[in-house]
């Protein structure tokens, strides 16, 4: 597809698809810049979102609400950038897309053209189905996301799991399947019970991606700062830590604070 890496197959909607049918599944992680974005892509998963988590791993920020559009398009810009291979979401923030299905399309086609990205990401089920089929309508590819939807937190008022209770369960499932009736290719399912994440994936055929929603969903999603232990303070029951890069950079820093303090850096090699 791409005429700069005519030898690497780009991932598409359609190769997520055909993952979930022949039972594949499917690796995701977030990246917001070009450094990581390139290794995340090098390693080789099938699909890198740029959330608007940025508003809390880059900007510092308590809350996904914060975050811009131009702060988006910023983050997912630098990341189309390095990737070759990967499927490239980008969260459409909060605030710029519940108000109407005018302003929900101004923004994802904003974030397609100036990004350069593949697909863009919506929190909610019914409430927004006109902003999904108006974006979809336009021929860009909508990821849903149920769930514990962060840019609705102080709705919910903690970040505990949701969809326990039957009713919202059932709207959970109503909701999914609302999604894949008008053309979203996958949904995003957040902190919910197993059991359900499996009724979920069972129900639907577009392929399910899960954070926090057991092994029975088509693909998992973490974000990519937690997996490599880069943030200590982050400890929820859903996350592996494949790493500890916060160790591994803070021993770095400091042998070079030491090296730089004791002299020995830089040494004859390293000067011209
Ligand atoms: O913003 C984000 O990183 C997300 C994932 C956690 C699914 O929405």
């Amino acid at each position: 597809m791409s005429i700069h890496t005519p030898d690497i197959k780009r991932i598409t909607t359609h190769t997520i698809q055909e993952m979930k049918t022949r039972g594949e599944k499917i690796s995701c992680l977030t990246a917001y810049d070009f450094s990581m974005a390139g290794i995340v892509d090098a390693a080789g998963v099938e699909l890198i979102l740029v959330g608007d988590s940025a508003s809390n791993v880059m900007a510092g920020h308590e809350t996904t609400l914060p975050i811009t559009i131009d702060q988006m398009i910023y983050h997912a810009t630098s990341v189309v950038r390095a990737v070759k291979r990967a499927l490239v979401v980008v969260d459409l923030p909060f605030g710029s897309y519940q108000g109407n299905s005018r302003e929900a399309l101004n923004t994802a086609i904003r974030i397609m053209k100036e990004s350069g990205a593949h697909a863009v990401k919506l929190e909610g089920g019914l409430e927004i189905k006109d902003s999904v089929t108006r974006i979809l309508s336009a021929g860009v590819p909508v990821m849903g996301h149920l769930g514990l939807t962060p840019q609705s937190i102080y709705k919910f008022g903690t970040y505990t799991v949701r969809a326990r209770q039957e009713a919202e369960a059932q709207k959970l499932i109503e909701d999914a399947r609302m999604l894949e009736e008008v053309g979203c290719f996958s949904v995003v399912l957040e902190k919910i019970p197993s059991s359900l994440t499996k009724q979920v994936s069972e129900t639907i055929t577009i392929p399910t991606i899960g954070i926090g929603a057991g092994p029975h969903a088509d693909g998992q999603i973490l974000v990519v700062h937690d997996l490599l232990g880069i943030n200590k303070a982050f400890k929820p029951r859903f996350l592996r830590r494949y790493a500890d890069l916060n160790g591994v950079m803070t021993d770095a820093i400091s042998n070079y604070i030491k090296d730089v303090k004791g002299n020995s850096f830089p040494n004859e090699q390293e000067s011209y």
